[in-house]
């Protein structure tokens, strides 16, 4: 037997040995855990040595029923287990009740935990992991200035004219009329995130955002090793190619702004984070440029990619669903006619209020799951319904899990916009089982806007062309996609 195997036997062996007294250490703690508390660990499994349930839920995600490694475990468990997956002991919870209270609890007893990967290239005072009085003050200007309907209005013709402009490109005979849909709806909306963060115009600038910030999210999900050659390393680098030229323009309009001492609207989130002066009156505390710089780059993540997977998926399902196409064309149709006849321009408005439209949307978010479950680790001991969440574990709420139960949905597998309708009784935009968006003080700021973006796509995609869209299939493993990109053939429609 050569030494290569000896050594490798003995690695294994330590290793093996290494785990089991993990495991020994880990349980006696929960029985210590869980005597000095009324409510009692979920139940659950283990799984293997170092890889625990990581296999199976892996492999479940590239199902065509994701949920699946939730749904068995429910019915093995209850609505609330143990698991061990991706390096770490973590509680699920598929019960819309807790993961109400685990939302709702953020900052104080819960805050965000993210993979490693994902905390190493985010910084610490990112938004996104970030916890306590600035994630509140960072949350209420970013949130209240996407919502404002000076904004709307505005982005309303800049969404409209990047829509329109792609549209227009699938009409060139010379180009095939094959559209990858994923793609092309992902140029759209990236040039709309970026106009609404810091008014970058397409160009060169744009181009290099775009560029950079590819390379940079590729290492989210990926090995937590930093050295050199690393995906990680890679993505470091990307992210500081991006920081300098964000925090130039974050200067540049610093200097213009005392310059011209302009108190007019803000026109994008660097100037809404440039101008705030914090909440006191008597100690006026600007935000450090650095802190605009980092977290105006890492405000792209949850909005680059989202939006037009839904948009994209909302193609998907469509395309599956003749009756629900008809009913969004004809509804799409009126509003166009009604526009064309009085010569008006649509208003943002115009858009959020096709009911059925509307109802599209939600249900695509229901089905879609883009962002399927959030990470929290818990500061205390907390007991929610009877389940006891010991200090410095995970929980995994899985909007997933309640968003394709029977109980919450009838058919749950089924397309279906017309249940949101009010006549249709059970479901709610507002309800704890429908947080495609989150909730409590994290609740997503790009809700209403992502809402009016999917509005404006739909609307000229449907009221400009009938597609068929090739076979393809959704993975959600990572992230939620299309194995294809959707390839759909497109056909004008005579005006
Ligand atoms: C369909 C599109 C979108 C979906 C499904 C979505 C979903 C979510 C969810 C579930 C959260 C909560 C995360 C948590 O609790 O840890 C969140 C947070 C957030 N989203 Fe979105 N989002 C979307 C679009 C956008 C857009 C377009 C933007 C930016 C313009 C955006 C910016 C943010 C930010 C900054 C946060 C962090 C808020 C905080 O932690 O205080 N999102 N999003």
């Amino acid at each position: 037997m050569s030494w290569e195997l000896i050594l490798t036997g003995l690695v294994f062996g330590w290793c093996l040995y290494y785990e089991v007294r993990r495991r020994r250490y880990k349980e006696e703690k929960q029985r210590k855990e869980m005597n000095r508390s009324a409510g009692s660990l979920p139940k659950g499994n283990w799984g293997w040595p170092f890889i625990g349930e990581t296999l199976d839920f892996i492999a479940c995600g590239y199902s065509s029923r994701p949920v699946s490694f939730m749904d068995k475990r429910k019915s093995l468990y209850g609505e609330v287990f143990k698991t061990h997956i991706l390096g770490r002991p973590i509680i699920v919870s598929t019960d819309p009740d807790v993961n109400k209270v685990v939302l709702q609890n953020c900052g104080s007893v819960f805050i965000p935990c993210y993979p490693k990967s994902i905390t190493e290239l985010l910084g610490k005072s990112s938004i996104l992991q970030m916890n306590g009085g600035l994630q509140k003050r960072l949350h209420a200007l970013i949130g209240g200035f996407l919502r404002s309907p000076q904004l709307k209005a505005r982005i309303t013709r800049d969404i409209e004219s990047s829509v329109k402009l792609a549209l227009l490109a699938w009409k060139d005979p010379s180009q095939c009329p094959i559209i990858f849909l994923q793609e092309e709806t992902k140029r759209i909306t990236f040039e709309v995130l970026v106009r609404v963060l810091m008014s970058v115009g397409p160009g060169q600038e744009m181009n290099f955002v775009k560029r950079e910030f590819e390379e940079f999210i590729k290492g989210l999900i990926c090995l937590p090793i930093k050295l050199p050659g690393t995906r990680l390393h890679k993505s470091l680098k990307a992210k500081e190619r991006l920081l300098k030229m964000v925090r130039k323009i974050v200067e540049d309009r610093k200097m213009a702004m005392e310059r011209t001492e302009d108190k007019g609207l803000p026109n994008d989130a660097v100037d809404v984070l440039l101008r705030d002066t914090g909440e006191s009156n008597e100690k006026q505390e600007r935000l450090p440029l650095d802190f605009i710089s980092g977290n105006i780059v890492e405000m792209m993540i949850p909005g680059e990619d989202s939006v037009p997977m839904v948009m994209t998926l909302a193609v998907k399902y469509l395309s599956d669903s003749p009756l629900a196409l008809a009913r969004l064309v004809d509804e799409n149709m009126e509003l166009k006619r009604n526009k064309a006849g009085s010569c008006e321009e649509y208003a943002w408005t115009d858009y959020v209020s096709l009911a059925f439209t509307q109802n599209v949307i939600s249900e695509t978010l229901r089905m879609a799951n883009i962002i399927n479950a959030v990470w929290r680790k818990a500061l205390k001991d907390v007991e929610i319904k009877g389940y006891l969440i010991p200090k410095g574990w995970c929980v995994l709420a899985s909007f997933s899990s309640v968003h394709m139960d029977e109980g919450n949905y009838d058919n749950p597998y089924q397309f279906n916009p017309w249940r949101w309708e009010k006549t249709a009784g059970g479901s709610s935009v507002n309800s704890n089982t429908f947080t495609p968006f989150g909730g409590g003080q994290r609740l997503c700021p790009g809700l209403e806007l992502s809402r009016l973006e999917i509005s404006i796509f739909l609307h000229h995609l449907v009221t400009t062309y009938r597609w068929v869209a090739d076979e393809d299939d959704i993975v959600t493993f990572p992230t939620v996609k299309m194995k294809r990109k959707l390839p759909i053939t497109i056909m004008p429609i005579d005006d």
